[in-house]
């Protein structure tokens, strides 16, 4: 049986609560957070559960064996640094930092205590996600083309952190686990009208590698509830609606084929296919039961979780860069490790050359760099 402490009961916490509670491999031991009428009320509904204002006086409680971290975004680093120093394992909530450096050096020190490092990286823990992902990778969907994604709604605005790093993570975790490759370059722009200097409304376009391309539009200010990607392959398409009760994808055999270089305007004809439009049964599981499940087994069995902190990382190092860009009037820019000036039809949205002043590339994601174009 592993002992849970849960750190931070805002809006996310009491979910973390609630579902470990309910496993058997483990048992809610106590909670931390700064608001004792938070405490108060955790405490009406679970009144076994130990609450402290002190995250510290849980770190040092023998029967805590692994924590989660559900605090704000701005404090996941220094907690889950003090939380692996004690030699607990950590889930920590998405984003898994505010900056690469600071996952760098958790992922560092998690290695180094032997302790497991997961990232609530809750989408990757959806069967409507794993359904996506096996379109893609199976090649039913053909050669995929682009990715257009929208995570919209009225609220809940966030006060520390702008609406990239709030919604956008899931997006992100979500493309890179679906599509399998690693994005070379990003640009983001976005506007913040109800508090000042805190972007509420983004859109992002993320270059991956053999010209695939993904569009991300994140919002609080819509008056719709939006939870929406397509992907759009060469022979099929697909639709995952996550506001859908039941039918939450549909698989559309439709495609444009288009003739052999034709001589004359006259002889070129595209042909239009309109076949059927498939609902694949997508089992309805709980995303973060499920999660929660698997972060109890990477401890019980020593494995790696699926979201571990070299994805949060990667995470991290796609919203630093898309960051850098809003800051850049939405400049393309480069991911680490994709500085060495890869070919621009790769990076640039709808194969222009960037639009940078000099011609180049600014490089994010912890790298100052600015690099030179083909
Ligand atoms: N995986 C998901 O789908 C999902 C969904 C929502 C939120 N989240 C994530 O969960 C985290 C929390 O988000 P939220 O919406 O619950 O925020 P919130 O502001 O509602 O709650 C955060 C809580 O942390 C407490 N807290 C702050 N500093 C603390 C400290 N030093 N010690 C103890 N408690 C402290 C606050 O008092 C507050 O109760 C964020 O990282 C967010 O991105 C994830």
């Amino acid at each position: 049986m592993i002992g849970i402490g849960i750190i931070g009961a805002g809006y996310w916490g009491p979910k973390h609560i609630r579902v470990f509670s309910e496993l058997s491999q483990a048992r809610v031991e106590m909670i931390a957070d700064l608001d004792e009428l938070r405490l108060l009320a955790i405490k009406s509904q679970y009144p076994s559960i130990r609450t402290t204002t002190d995250y510290r006086e849980l770190l040092g409680s023998p029967s805590v064996d692994a924590v989660v971290i559900a605090t704000p975004v701005s404090t996941h680093a220094r907690i889950a640094r003090d939380t692996i120093l004690a030699g607990r394992h950590v889930l920590v909530e998405k984003p898994i930092t505010s900056s690469s450096e600071e996952a760098e050096k958790l992922i560092g020190l998690a290695e180094a205590r032997g302790t497991v490092l997961m990232v609530g990286h809750t989408f990757l823990y959806h069967p409507a996600v794993w359904a996506l992902r096996k379109l893609v990778q199976s090649g039913e969907l053909g050669e995929v083309y682009y990715v257009h994604s929208q995570r919209l709604n009225l609220g809940l605005f966030q006060r520390d952190i702008n609406v990239v790093w709030d919604l956008a993570p899931h997006d992100v975790s979500i493309l890179l686990h679906v599509l399998e490759m690693d994005p070379l370059a990003v640009s983001a722009h976005g506007y913040a009208y109800v508090q000042h200097g805190i972007e509420d409304v983004a859109y992002l376009h993320i270059g991956f590698p053999h010209r695939v391309r993904a569009e991300i539009h994140v919002s609080w200010l819509d008056p719709n509830k939006v939870r929406r990607i397509t992907v759009v392959g060469s022979k099929k398409m697909a639709v995952y609606d996550d506001v859908e009760t039941l039918e939450k994808i549909r698989i559309y055999d439709k495609g444009v084929v288009a003739p052999p270089r034709t001589a004359s305007f006259g002889e070129f004809q595209l042909s239009y296919r309109y076949g059927d439009i498939t609902i694949p049964h997508v089992p309805s599981l709980e995303p973060l039961r499920t999660e929660c499940e698997h972060f109890a087994e990477c401890i019980l069995n020593g494995a790696t979780p699926l979201s571990d902190g070299s994805q949060g990382l990667k995470v991290v190092q796609v919203l630093e860069a898309a960051q850098a860009s809003l800051s850049a009037g939405g400049l393309m820019t480069a991911l680490a490790g994709h500085d060495t000036a890869p070919h621009s039809s790769d990076l640039t949205p709808y194969g222009a050359p960037p639009t940078t002043p000099n011609g180049s590339i600014r490089t994010g994601a912890g790298s100052t760099a600015i690099v030179a174009q083909p």
